[in-house]
């Protein structure tokens, strides 16, 4: 992947055609980014599990920059769990991981989630806790019974932005059932 550092970053839901580079940005991601936290085996554990494409039951969302997937997050269907947040190498650091996490966090807003939960790698935890995450526990995953992988419980509280989500629906009706009764008095005196 080439590096362009000044196109604008774009979140779009991801279609069916971005499967193998989603694939292939995640593969990327942790050999670079995670291999400091994790043991060989660790680290070739977490490769295999994330080799097939991103199960069907996750809201996919990408970043996109000048046409390059440069990231991508997940929210799991039905459910209050981010599944993943992934920045490719050459552009982490600018921003990306936060934009995606918000759109994350607007969809799980938009599902009146209230708390939402992350089973963090080593290596995310400082961008989670940027993010307003709570660390909850370590824990040990183990994908597919093999070598158990530790990762970082967290969750936030999405309550207050559901409130306030809720305060601007309800000043928006407000408003415009103002308005309309406005135009009716000139309408009809
Ligand atoms: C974690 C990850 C998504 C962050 O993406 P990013 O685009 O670099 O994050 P941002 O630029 O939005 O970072 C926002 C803030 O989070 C914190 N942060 C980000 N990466 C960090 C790191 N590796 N260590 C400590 N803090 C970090 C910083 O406070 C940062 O602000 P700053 O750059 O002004 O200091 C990216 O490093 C990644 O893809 N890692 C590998 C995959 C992974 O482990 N994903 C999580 C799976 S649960």
């Amino acid at each position: 992947m080439m590096q362009q550092k000044d196109g604008k970053v774009i979140i779009r839901l991801a279609q069916p055609q971005d499967a193998d580079n989603i694939v292939k940005l995640q593969l990327d991601s942790i050999k670079t980014l995670s291999a400091k936290d994790y043991s060989p085996s660790q680290l070739q554990a977490l490769l295999d599990s994330k080799s097939c494409p991103r199960p069907w039951d996750e809201t996919i969302l990408v970043a996109e920059i000048d046409r390059q997937i440069a990231g991508f997050a997940s929210l799991l269907k039905g459910l209050n769990v981010i599944g993943a947040v992934f920045v490719h190498p050459n552009f982490v650091r600018r921003g990306i991981g936060t934009k995606l996490l918000k759109s994350v966090e607007q969809k799980a807003i938009r599902n009146k989630i209230k708390i939402l939960w992350v089973c963090s790698s080593l290596n995310a935890h400082g961008f989670y806790l940027a993010n307003g995450y709570k660390t909850i526990q370590k824990v040990n995953i183990r994908h597919d019974f093999l070598v158990p992988v530790p990762c970082i419980q967290m969750k936030k509280s999405l309550a207050d932005s559901i409130c306030k989500e809720q305060k601007i629906e309800l000043l928006y009706k407000l408003f415009t059932g103002f308005v309309v009764i406005i135009l009716l008095i000139c309408i009809f005196f």
